[in-house]
Order: C-alpha cells, then structure tokens, then sequence
C-alpha cells in the first residue's frame, strides 16, 4: 500500500523536534480527527536554514512532513511557497488515494509557517 519511500521517511523521519526561537512558525490541525502538525523555521537571507517538525497524526502523515522538510531546507521563502501537497506525495512515490488529505496537513502547515515569519518581518 506504501512506496519504499512513504516507509523510509515513515520509520526514520527526519527534522523531528522543535527549533529553538524559531523565525515563523506554522501549526495546522484538522479539527474533525485531532491531527496536528507544527513546523518551525529558521530563516536567513530569504533562505530556510533550519527546519523541524512535530506530528501528530498517522503514518502518511509523518511521512510528508519529514519529506516537506527535506524539500525545503536550504531553499529560498519563494521556492518554498510553491510547494504544494502534491509535490510531496510525488516527492514519496505517491500515496494512496484515502491518505492524500494528510499531505494536506505538511504543506499547509509549511506555507502557515513562511506567512507566520512574513508577518513577523512587516512588524519589525
Ligand atoms: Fe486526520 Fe487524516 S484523519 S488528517
Ligand atoms: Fe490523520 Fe493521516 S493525519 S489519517
């Protein structure tokens, strides 16, 4: 039912944990279900830095999330604004078609995350 990769990031996710004063930070939940996601950012120059994320919610969702970090760390805020849920589950080999709404949550909470440190930028 899983690709290789969807287990991969399953088993060993990777950015797990929290950033320390982060610059932006994105929280998404699906308040039906209970599934949270939080992603912090470190940014620097217009460039993600650092990136680590905090997940409650099924497998598929771990999955994308560690993916949706890898994808973005060291990109630039424009680049990273671009990517959407489907460019992560494309990222894993694809998901089933009953776990494409938690690639929902890694994106969203990404794109929550960069508004967040945009916000915080204007106020400065
Ligand atoms: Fe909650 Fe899928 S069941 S996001
Ligand atoms: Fe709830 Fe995937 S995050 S089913």
């Amino acid at each position: 039912m899983y690709t290789e990769k969807v287990m991969d990031h399953f088993e060993n996710p990777r950015n797990v944990g929290e950033i320390e004063n982060p610059d932006g930070v994105g929280q998404v939940g699906n308040p039906t279900c209970g599934d949270i996601m939080k992603i912090y950012l470190k940014v620097k120059d217009n460039v993600i830095e650092d990136v680590k994320f905090k997940t409650f919610g099924c497998g598929a969702a771990i999955a994308t999330s560690s993916m949706v970090t890898e994808m973005v760390k060291g990109k630039s805020l424009d680049e990273a604004l671009k990517i959407s849920n489907k460019m992560v589950a494309e990222a894993l080999g694809g998901l089933p078609p009953k776990k494409m709404h938690c690639s929902n949550l890694a994106a969203d909470a990404l794109q929550a995350a960069i508004q967040d440190y945009m916000d915080k930028q204007e106020k400065k």
